[in-house]
C-alpha cells in the first residue's frame, strides 16, 4: 500500500503525524482492526481525511488554471458528514464555470488550508458517505449511503468532502439498486433537463414529433430515450462529419437508441428539408410542436422554421457559442414560443421533483430501458497526477468526442 503524507500538515499536530505516519509503517497483521479499516482508507488515527482536489484560485482557461490540491478533512461531528467521491462526470457547464462565464458561481475559499481562496471545480457526481455527526444521523443518513448533489457549486472533481444535508440528496436503498457509480453520478444534470424539457412546456402525446439539435449530447441521447418510452417520434440534428462512416455510425447509434430520424446540421440548411420533413410526419399531418435547442446559430434557426404554429422553442444551452436568430415572421405569423430553461434552477424550486425525476430515469436505467452516455472513465486514484487529470479536462474541450469525461475514483 502506498504511503501518503498530509500535504498541509500545518493544521496537524506532531503527535498527529507521527501516529498517521506509525500506522501506515505498521505491517497488517500487527494492527487492530479498527487500525486495519483506518490504513486502508488512509485516514489518521485521529479521524482526519486526507483529501486531493482539482481547484482553481481564479477564472479562466482551465489548464492554466486547474491544479490538485491536498488537504486534511477534520472528524465528522454535529450537522457535517464526510462524503468519499464515486464518479463525477466533466460537464460542459463545468468548462464554462471554471472559464467565469457561468452564471452559478462556485465558492471561493481558504476553508481548504489555503492562505488565499480557491474553488473546487465540477458540479455533478455521486459519493458515498463514510462519517456522520450525530445532527446528520438524526436526519436519516447512515456510514454508506449514496449522495448526488442539491445543486450546483458545490465541487465535486475531488476525492473526499465536508458536507452538510442541504448539500445533498440521499438516494434510497431502493433507487440505488442495480445502478452503478457512473450512472448515479451522471443521472442528476443531463437526462432530468432532458425528461423536464419534454414534459413542461407542452403536453405531448403518444406519436407525436419533437426535434433536437445536439442530438448525440447527454441530453440529446436521454431525450431520445425519454420520447421513445413515453411514444414520441423524434427528428435529432448533429454535426456533419469529415468522415462518412463515422457519421454514418453515429446516425445508426441514436437509432437504435430510438431516434426516428437522425439528419446533420448540414441536411437540416439544405434545400427540401421542408418537403422532408412533411414526408417524416405524413404528409404534415403529425406536427412538430417542440423543439430543443442546445446550440444556436443559423442551424438553430433552421430547426424552428419546421415547427407548426403556436409550437414550443425550448433554448437549454449554447454549444456553437453563436446567437439565436430569430425571424420576426416566427412570432408575428407562427406564434411560436421561446423559452430557455435550467435545470439548477427549476431544481431549487422542485426539490421533491427533481428526487422524483431521478428515481424514474434510475427506474428506466435498472429496467435496461435507458442506456448508458458513451462515456471515458478517467481513473483517479490517490497517486494520480494532476497534470493527468488536467489533461483529460483540456482533452473534454474538443468537439466531436466519442465519450464524455468521467472521473471514477478508486482506491482514494
Ligand atoms: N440548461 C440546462 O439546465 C442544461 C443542463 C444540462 C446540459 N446543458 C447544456 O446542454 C448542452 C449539452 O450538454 P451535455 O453534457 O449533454 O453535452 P455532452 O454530452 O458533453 O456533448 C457535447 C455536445 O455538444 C456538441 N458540440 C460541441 N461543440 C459544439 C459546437 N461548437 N457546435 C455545436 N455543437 C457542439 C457535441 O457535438 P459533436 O459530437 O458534434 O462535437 C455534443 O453533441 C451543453 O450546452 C450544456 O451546457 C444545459
Amino acid at each position: 500500500m502506498a504511503s501518503r503524507m498530509p500535504s498541509h500538515s500545518a493544521i496537524l499536530s506532531k503527535s498527529l503525524r507521527a501516529s498517521f505516519q506509525c500506522l501506515h509503517r505498521r505491517p497488517a497483521q500487527s494492527l487492530t482492526p479498527v487500525q486495519r479499516q483506518l490504513q486502508r482508507r488512509n485516514i489518521s488515527a485521529y479521524g482526519y481525511e486526507q483529501a486531493k482536489a482539482l481547484t482553481f484560485p481564479e477564472y479562466g482557461d482551465p489548464p492554466s488554471v486547474l491544479s490538485l490540491h491536498s488537504h486534511s478533512i477534520s472528524p465528522a461531528h454535529g450537522n457535517l458528514m464526510t462524503l468519499r467521491f464515486l464518479a463525477s462526470p466533466i460537464n460542459p457547464a463545468d468548462i464554462n464555470q471554471i472559464q467565469g462565464v457561468y452564471p452559478s458561481k462556485p465558492r471561493f475559499t481558504t476553508s481548504l488550508s489555503t492562505a488565499a481562496p480557491i474553488a473546487v471545480a465540477g458540479n455533478e457526481g455521486v459519493a458515498e458517505i463514510i462519517a456522520l455527526g450525530d445532527k446528520v444521523k438524526g436526519e436519516g443518513f447512515k456510514r454508506g449511503d449514496w449522495v448526488i448533489m442539491n445543486g450546483p457549486g458545490f465541487g465535486t472533481w475531488r476525492t473526499h468532502a465536508s458536507a452538510e444535508t442541504k448539500d445533498v440528496v440521499k438516494l434510497e436503498e431502493a433507487a440505488r439498486q442495480g445502478i452503478t457509480p457512473i450512472q448515479a453520478g451522471t443521472v442528476s444534470i443531463n437526462p432530468c433537463t432532458a425528461y423536464r424539457m419534454l414534459k413542461d412546456f407542452v403536453s405531448l402525446q403518444p406519436g407525436e414529433w419533437f426535434i433536437q439539435n445536439g442530438a448525440n449530447s447527454g441530453v440529446g441521447r436521454a431525450a431520445i430515450q425519454l420520447g421513445k418510452q413515453w411514444g414520441l417520434k423524434s427528428i435529432n440534428v448533429i454535426r456533419a462529419r469529415d468522415d462518412k462512416a463515422k457519421e454514418d455510425k453515429l446516425k445508426q447509434e441514436l437509432k437504435d437508441l430510438g431516434a426516428d430520424v437522425v439528419i446533420t446540421d448540414v441536411e437540416l440548411q439544405a434545400q427540401g428539408i421542408r418537403d422532408q420533413a412533411k414526408e417524416w410526419t405524413s404528409g404534415g399531418r403529425e406536427p412538430i410542436r417542440l423543439a430543443l435547442n442546445c446550440v444556436n446559430g443559423k442551424a438553430a434557426t433552421a430547426m424552428a422554421k419546421l415547427l407548426a404554429s403556436e409550437s414550443h422553442f425550448v433554448t437549454y444551452g449554447a454549444m456553437s457559442k453563436q446567437p439565436l436568430t430569430i425571424p420576426a415572421s416566427m412570432l408575428i405569423f407562427k406564434d411560436i414560443h421561446f423559452h430557455g430553461f435550467w435545470v439548477s434552477k427549476w431544481a431549487n424550486g422542485n426539490v421533491e421533483g427533481k428526487k422524483k425525476t431521478v428515481e424514474d430515469v434510475l427506474g428506466l436505467i435498472r429496467e435496461g430501458k435507458f442506456k448508458d452516455t458513451p462515456t471515458e472513465v478517467i481513473n483517479w486514484e490517490w497517486e494520480t497526477k494532476g497534470e493527468d487529470l488536467i489533461a483529460k479536462v483540456k482533452d473534454t474541450l474538443e468537439g466531436y468526442r466519442e465519450g464524455k469525461g468521467v472521473f471514477v475514483f478508486g482506491k482514494t
